[in-house]
């Protein structure tokens, strides 16, 4: 409904919306990466645009077609996304996390493929932590933004989503359920619980272009009880 009506309740607000994977390398040939398509960013990004909002958009490598009416800038691993998004973040009123961003990487990168070995059966790699680029957020605030994280949870949605949403110093974490039917990566639908420190909102199960609204409902209305 709102995608049809497009109610321009997001005029004059700066939006940045991040999105989809990140690629971490290994060699030149092979990278870690996961399963995040970057639809359920797309969708805030898109939904966030048709509001009359003046949307940025970093995204990982996605197979998704530009979005239009929004700035988009391209990254590829977790350190070019924490460089893109803490440049732009002094200038935004609304962060919206929702890559699926690389918790460690490949400590070095192999300057040649990596070869198979006749003898060895097993190979480790040795990773390293990437940087939180939420947390660096929430340590790094302007006054009046608000930020926004998604949390992907195999167990304990809730309860792992309550302590991101206070570590990180969030106002708002979208917990999306991986275990259900139609939810989480590569689906056209989620199903998520929107949680703020005053509220829980369990969603139904909508198509991410209505997740996105409604996600942007709640953040317009945490907006105006903060200002
Ligand atoms: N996130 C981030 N930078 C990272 C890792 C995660 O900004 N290096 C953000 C994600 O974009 C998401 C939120 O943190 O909005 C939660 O991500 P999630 O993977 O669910 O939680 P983590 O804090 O990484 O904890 P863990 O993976 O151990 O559950
Ligand atoms: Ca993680």
């Amino acid at each position: 409904l709102h995608a049809l009506s497009h109610e321009k309740d997001m005029c004059g607000l700066r939006v940045l919306v991040t999105a989809g994977p990140t690629r971490e390398a290994l060699d030149p040939v092979r990278y870690l990466t996961n399963h995040s398509t970057g639809r359920m960013g797309y969708a805030v990004a898109r939904a966030a645009a048709a509001r009359g909002a003046s949307v940025t958009l970093v995204t990982g490598p996605t197979e998704l077609p530009r979005p239009a009416y929004m700035e988009v800038v391209e990254v590829t691993s977790a350190r070019e996304m924490f460089q893109a998004v803490t440049a732009l973040s002094a200038s935004m009123d609304l962060i919206i996390k929702a890559a699926a961003v690389a918790d460690y990487r490949p400590r070095s990168v192999a300057a040649d493929k990596i070869k198979k070995s006749a003898e060895a059966r097993d190979l480790s790699l040795p990773l390293e932590r990437t940087d939180d680029i939420l947390g660096w957020l929430g340590e790094h605030r302007r006054p009046g933004q608000l930020l926004c994280g998604f949390s992907m949870e195999t167990r304990d949605l809730l309860e792992n989503s309550r302590k991101k949403l206070a570590k990180k110093h969030l106002d708002l974490i979208a917990a999306n359920n991986l275990r259900e039917e139609g939810a989480g990566f590569g689906t056209a639908t989620n199903l998520l619980t929107l949680i703020t420190a005053e509220r829980e909102t369990p969603l139904p199960l909508l198509s991410k272009d209505e997740a996105a609204h409604r996600l942007l409902d709640e953040l317009l209305a945490l907006r105006s009880t903060r200002t």
